[in-house]
């Protein structure tokens, strides 16, 4: 009979420090650019689980980057603590980086190279034998759907294929936390749905993903778990549901055609408005109350003795824009188009 195996008394891995893949406490990042200093992140506090896909929803210049080049250890924090993928990031940067993935905002192909090159560059980069980094190769550009065209230079790829090949690279030392910077800024509506796809499959597959946007619907549909950053601090957590039902009460939006500003006046005095606003561009009075199916007859009857006529009248749940407008005060869809 075989001897059964001694249980040994030292833990074989170390028990992990934190329950969340990634925490941070007060993290905080300025730069200092021609004697100016540029409070880019102002203290944020953030847990990820294993294997949630994270967002991080903001507008341009709300920190997002800099956020994620601190927790990819590329900057070094201005003070505070993080723990990434076990592992805290300021005592040990060097088994952080062997445990993530970073695809950075612009991604970095190099347009004369194949895709199957890069990869096998990649493979090697992170030590790799040559014949293990061609198999792991062609493991990703299976996964990838990159196949047709991996030995094609990247240069002729379009944008959606690029943009698979940099979350590619990112995943050839299969991290465990895989960091993508705007995956999909630029890409079409097509080429969009089909990274989200990807993106949920690696978390099939366990992977921990922390993904910035300033996509409203990206956040919804794709992250499981996201925060709300806006000028350097998270304004909001949780999952979208949570978000919306932060921001209580029902919306509704008035088209006004052109009267917009008096129409506003007007359901701005009624007691049962909470909050009222109107966007020109749109030409839509957007207006919050507790109870959207009491409010809607009342507001028909009062537009139309006041002589206003409507050219729509919606009713709807709180969207993600909605809680950016309420802790901010701007809308994040029209920075986004702004931008
Ligand atoms: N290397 C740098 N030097 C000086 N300022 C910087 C640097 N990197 C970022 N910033 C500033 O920090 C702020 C946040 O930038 P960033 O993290 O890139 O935002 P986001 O990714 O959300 O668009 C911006 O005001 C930006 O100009
Ligand atoms: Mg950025």
């Amino acid at each position: 009979m075989p001897k059964p195996t001694p249980i040994s008394a030292t833990p074989l891995s170390p028990a992990p420090i934190s329950k969340w893949m990634i925490e941070t406490t007060d993290l905080t990042r300025t730069f200092k650019s021609r004697g100016a200093r540029v409070a880019a992140v102002k203290g944020i506090d953030l847990r990820v689980g294993a294997g949630e896909i994270f967002g991080f929803l903001g507008p341009n210049g709300a920190g997002k980057t800099t956020t994620l080049r601190m927790l990819a250890t590329l900057i070094p924090p201005t003070s505070g603590e993080a723990i990434v993928a076990s592992v805290d990031l300021r005592r040990n940067p060097q088994e952080v980086r062997r445990r993530i993935g970073y695809v950075p905002q612009g991604g970095s192909t190099d347009p004369a190279e194949t895709g199957r090159g890069e990869l096998v560059l990649q493979g090697r980069l992170y030590g790799m034998s040559a014949s293990e980094a061609r198999a792991r190769a062609a493991e990703v550009l299976a996964m990838l759907d990159l196949e047709a065209a991996a030995d094609r230079v990247t240069g002729s790829y379009s944008g959606g294929m690029r943009r698979r090949l940099d979350v590619g690279l990112g995943i050839v030392h299969r991290p465990t936390v895989l960091f993508l910077d705007e995956p999909t800024t630029g890409l079409d509506p097509q080429a969009r749905a089909r990274m989200w796809q990807e993106i949920d499959a690696l978390r099939e597959q366990g992977t921990t993903v922390f993904l910035t946007t300033h996509y409203l619907e990206e956040a919804d549909a794709l992250c499981d778990r996201l925060a709300i950053i806006d000028n350097g601090r998270i304004v909001a957590e949780g999952t979208s549901d949570q978000l919306k039902d932060a921001v209580a009460g029902d919306v509704v939006t008035i088209g006004v055609n052109g009267s917009g500003p008096r129409v506003l006046t007007l359901v701005e005095a009624q007691p049962y408005v909470r909050e009222a606003s109107y966007a020109d561009d749109t030409g839509l009075v957007r207006l919050y109350v507790d109870r959207g199916d009491q409010a809607i007859p009342h507001l028909l009857r009062l537009l139309d003795s006041a002589g206003f006529a409507p050219t729509s009248i919606a009713l709807n749940k709180p969207s993600l824009d909605d809680v950016f407008l309420r802790q901010t005060g701007r809308s994040l869809r029209d920075e986004a188009a702004a931008a």
